[in-house]
């Protein structure tokens, strides 16, 4: 019997240097060593059955085959885990990387930091309120109580009768005004507004607004006309004429918009001003004295202008980009062209 576990011993080792993958060396452990038909437990088992002088020695002989095996698999295993000079030279370290796909601002946020950076020399600092706005700041402390027709002039989502989203940056006027009182002040206050209005090509339902505000004494329309040809002329190029026209706010007044000759034909007349050769770039005016008041100045000392414009629409002139709906719309094919 013992010569039958040294040949089962030779056999398991010859049959083990010949197992070449992991998958051939796991036949060769089920063969042997396996618990239900490995030979080497089969031999185990056919121990009982032998006269009592022959079990100790084969005992002995068959335990120490199993260890040994056990032992000779695992080293096996290790070496056919390691990977190969083949497996190795496989990867080429030499190959060029694959791109890492980097994130840019998006165009508005770009304009709005142009915008902050040239209003910025002009002394005008940043500050942000709520999108979600009150009926009163909207509308009412902006000379529109409740019925009154111009609340018609924006399209208003309401969160319940007394919250909007804001329909545009001019509440906060009331906000900075009642913050900064009796300072003077050279505010823009840029952030979301929002209108129940149909998407075209020149309006989104959600936009952004860059509402700038001056108070202080002796504060004049012509302070007003040359922040805005100072603006025109860096954005868009140091030879732009700037021209008001008259408008109407409830909240300003006199009330203007405010148009440039058009970058594209410098005034000529062409398909980007449709030919007037004039291209609007926001609204504007003289704050209100009721509205000066409202935010803690008293009109007969203090004066101030205040202009509100949009950031998609100066990138759409700067760029020539002909329909607003690309800006939020996800398309990376249009983001990836700026910056
Ligand atoms: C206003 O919202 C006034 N609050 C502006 C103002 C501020 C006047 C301070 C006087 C003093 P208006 O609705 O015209 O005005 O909007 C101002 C600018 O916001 C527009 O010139 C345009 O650039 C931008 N804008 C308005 N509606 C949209 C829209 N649906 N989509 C994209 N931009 C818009």
């Amino acid at each position: 019997m013992v010569e039958k576990v040294r040949m089962l011993k030779e056999e398991a080792l010859e049959a083990l240097h010949a197992a070449s993958s992991l998958a051939e060396l796991d036949d060769w452990r089920v063969k042997y060593l396996g618990r239900k038909g490995g030979a080497v437990t089969q031999l185990l088992r056919s121990i009982p059955e032998l006269p009592a002088e022959e079990r100790p020695a084969l005992g002995q002989a068959a335990n120490e085959l199993k260890g040994f095996l056990q032992e000779r698999y695992e080293a096996r295993h290790e070496e056919l885990s390691r990977p190969t000079a083949e497996m190795t030279e496989a990867i080429d370290v030499t190959l060029p990387g694959r791109p890492v796909n980097l994130g840019r601002l998006h165009l508005t946020i770009q304009t709005l930091r142009e915008m902050y950076a040239i209003f910025g020399q002009m002394g005008f600092q940043v500050e942000e309120w709520p999108e979600v706005e009150t009926d009163l700041l909207n509308f009412e402390l902006l000379n529109m109580p409740p019925h009154h027709p111009a609340r018609d002039m924006w399209d208003t989502f309401y969160v319940n009768p007394k919250v909007v989203l804001r329909t545009h940056t001019s509440p906060g006027q009331i906000r900075s005004m009642r913050k900064h009182c009796p300072d003077p002040i050279r505010i823009i206050l840029p952030g979301k507004c929002y209108r129940y209005e149909a998407v075209t090509a020149r309006a989104e339902f959600m936009f952004y607004q860059v509402e700038g505000l001056a108070v202080g004494r002796r504060i004049t329309l012509a302070d007003l006309k040359g922040t805005m040809v100072d603006f025109a002329r860096q954005m868009f190029g140091a030879d732009r004429q700037v021209r008001f026209r008259c408008s109407y706010f409830p909240f300003t007044e006199p009330s203007v918009e405010v148009d440039m000759d058009c970058i594209i034909c410098g005034g000529e007349g062409c398909r980007v001003c449709k030919h007037t050769g004039w291209l609007e770039i926001c609204g504007a005016g003289m704050v209100h004295p009721q509205v000066l008041s409202n935010g803690g100045y008293d009109p007969d000392i203090y004066s101030g202008f205040a202009f509100g414009m949009g950031p998609e629409r100066v990138a759409m002139l700067k760029h020539d980009i002909s329909d607003i709906r690309y800006f939020y719309s996800n398309d990376l094919r249009f983001l990836k062209q700026f910056g």
